[in-house]
């Protein structure tokens, strides 16, 4: 399947167990040898709770991008105004196993830095596990570098050891 053949729009409320279903299914198959399996259930349970992202989405000020490709769910995005002054946080950047490297990280990317740019930001921010290698080395090659490193306690005994990564737009 080409990239042509995929689209992205935002999030609806009725799509968002579906989202859920989703990020389930790519975080088991990718996070083991990163972060563990306990570590996984926690941070989805944290975050992936569709009642957690309902809320997101009435509150507003957070942007979630849903990425269909033949028809169904594959990837999934969210971004929002950082703390800093002129900065969007690229929170979230998910595709499917079964579909990466057909260029669908970029479009989800280039959405992202359409709202970046449309809000004024001057650069666009990101965490990513330091372990994270393959998502290290894309985001390298769209033009991001470290800027530096962030431990942060997320409670129930778990870390995320990251990078912050950014990019000038
Ligand atoms: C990171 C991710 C979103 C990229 O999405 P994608 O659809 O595979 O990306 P694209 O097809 O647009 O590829 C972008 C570039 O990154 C490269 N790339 C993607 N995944 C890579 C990997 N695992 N290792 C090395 N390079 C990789 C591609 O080769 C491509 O480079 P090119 O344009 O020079 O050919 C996707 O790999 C993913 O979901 N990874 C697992 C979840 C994750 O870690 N998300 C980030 C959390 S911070």
């Amino acid at each position: 399947m080409s990239a042509e053949r995929a689209s992205i729009r935002a999030l609806t409320d009725a799509e968002v167990e579906a989202l859920c279903a989703l990020a389930g299914e790519i975080w088991r198959e990718h996070y083991p040898a990163i972060i563990g399996q306990a570590q996984i259930e926690y941070m989805l349970a944290q975050r992936y709770r569709p009642e957690v992202i309902r809320a997101e989405l009435a509150r507003g000020g957070v942007w979630w991008d849903l990425l269909l490709a033949g028809g169904e769910p594959r990837g999934y995005a969210s971004y929002f105004l950082g703390e800093a002054i002129q900065e969007m946080k690229l929170d979230k950047l998910y595709v499917h196993g079964e579909c990466r490297g057909r260029g669908y990280g970029a479009m989800m990317l280039q959405r992202a830095l359409s709202a970046a740019r449309a809000n004024g930001c001057e650069r666009l921010v990101l965490a990513v596990n330091k372990h994270n290698a393959g998502a290290i080395a894309a985001y390298r090659g769209w033009g991001f570098a470290i800027a530096r490193s962030s431990v942060t306690d997320i409670g129930g005994g778990f870390v995320m050891d990251d990078y912050i990564m950014t990019r000038a737009l």
